[in-house]
């Protein structure tokens, strides 16, 4: 008989404790809410936090009785102060796996350090093209003619780390910024539960600057 492989300590709980980042809409954050509701996350959300007050993606999170925290930046006397504070939040919390959902700021070597490889962010453009913001408009004005949706590990590079999943979409002639943005959020919306949940199953080997993506947990059980 095959060894049962070992499963990451999460799953064997059965469900990831997630810390959810976020500056604005929660579009995102709200897919995962739906995702872990239908039961397709093997994950729970233990904490939502914006940098800013007025997001109304807390509002999202408050709805499904989540804890939200609010964390200005510009309160914090540095950039390493708050990156500090922000994983002390987290770790207090047991988050596991820390989920960058339309967060407007980067994070410094020493936050990434302390989440290893547990760091994720989407990005709407197929990295390494289009990183940084206005990532659809960066996409028109190219004449590209396919762009799309990207999750991968964070590293202190902005929107440079190991790729987990990518979904492409078509550049039509008569996009604007805000259609363009539209089709790539339906496929952002897809992808960022499907690589959580590829990483909840132990799934995701970083080799280098490759993810390598193992069989489903079904197969590693036979
Ligand atoms: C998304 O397009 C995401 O890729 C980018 O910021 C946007 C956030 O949207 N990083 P939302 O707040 O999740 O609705």
């Amino acid at each position: 008989m095959r060894p049962v492989p070992k499963l990451p300590k999460s799953v064997e709980k059965g469900s990831v404790p997630l810390g959810v980042l976020i500056s604005g809409r929660g579009s995102n954050l709200q897919a995962v809410i739906e995702a872990i509701a239908a039961g397709e996350l093997c994950a729970r959300v233990a904490v939502v936090i914006s940098n800013r007050a007025e997001a109304p993606g807390l509002g999202h999170a408050a709805r499904a009785g989540i804890e939200t925290l609010v964390l200005p930046h510009r309160d914090a006397p540095s950039r390493a102060a708050y990156d500090a504070r922000l994983a002390d939040e987290l770790k207090a919390r047991g988050v596991e796996l820390v989920c960058l959902a339309g967060f407007m700021r980067m994070l410094g070597p020493a936050f990434c350090d302390a989440f290893p490889r547990a760091i994720i962010n989407v990005h709407p453009s197929l990295l390494p093209a289009f990183p940084g913001v206005d990532a659809q408009q960066q996409a028109l004005a190219a004449g590209a003619s396919v762009s799309g949706a990207t999750v991968h590990f964070v590293t202190p590079e902005l929107d440079a780390g190991p790729i987990i999943l990518q979904a492409a979409v078509p550049v039509h002639q008569s996009d604007t910024a805000a259609t363009l943005s539209a089709r790539i959020l339906a496929e952002e919306h897809r992808i960022l539960p499907e690589a959580i949940q590829l990483i909840a199953e132990g799934r995701c080997r970083v080799d280098g600057d490759r993810v390598i993506i193992g069989p489903p947990l079904v197969d590693r059980l036979r």
